[in-house]
């Protein structure tokens, strides 16, 4: 079955909060992002789908769309795709941020996404994505590598290396 990206809902909760507390080990991504501890589903919800609707942008977000990847009914990932950066933003985060979660990787599910999220920045308006990785995160780079992306240079601060790319929306 195609892969599609769309909108959290609240019936996601049961396998939504699994990926969550799944990934909570990982080193390099969150998996509900701005999911804070003990708060309801609905609520992370509500406030998620405002940001990605236009509806409003609370702290932390920036205005942008938060999408699960989702397969044949089931989530298996989620992606961040940011319409506009701040300076720290646009330095070490980029415009995409993916995650597939652990059972399902190696299939494909994260080139695909990436794909179709390039499609969206490009409606707008978006020509080139900057899309960063942690210099340690080998499935990152390539994955970012083997979907094209030009390596730019380094973005250094005393907190994080992170590689930066470029990628064309166009395909
Ligand atoms: C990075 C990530 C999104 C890749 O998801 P995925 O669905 O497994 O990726 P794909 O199956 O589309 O893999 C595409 C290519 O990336 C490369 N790749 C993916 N995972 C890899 C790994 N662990 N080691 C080396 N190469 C890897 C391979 O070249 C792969 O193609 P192949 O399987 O035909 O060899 C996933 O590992 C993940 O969620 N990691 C944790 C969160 C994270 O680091 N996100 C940052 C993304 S910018």
């Amino acid at each position: 079955m195609a892969l599609k990206l769309r909108l959290p809902a609240i019936a996601d909760e049961t396998e939504a909060m699994a990926g969550h507390y799944q990934m909570l080990a990982d080193p390099f991504m969150d998996f509900l992002l701005d999911y804070r501890p003990g708060e309801p589903f609905a609520a992370w919800v509500e406030r998620v789908n405002g940001v990605s609707l236009g509806w409003h942008c609370p702290d932390p977000w920036l205005p942008g769309e938060f999408l699960f990847i989702e397969t044949d009914g089931v989530v298996v990932g989620r992606v961040w795709l940011r319409h506009s950066l701040d300076a720290q933003m646009a330095e070490y985060e980029g415009h995409l941020g993916f995650v597939v979660l652990p059972g399902f990787r190696r299939r494909g599910y994260a080139s695909q996404a990436l794909a179709m999220s390039l499609a969206r920045l490009h409606k707008m308006g978006i020509e080139i994505a900057v899309v960063t990785c942690d210099s340690s995160n080998e499935a990152s780079i390539a994955l970012v590598e083997g979907a094209g992306a030009t390596f730019e240079r380094m973005a250094v601060s005393p907190a994080m290396t992170r590689r930066r790319y470029l990628l064309t929306t166009w395909a």
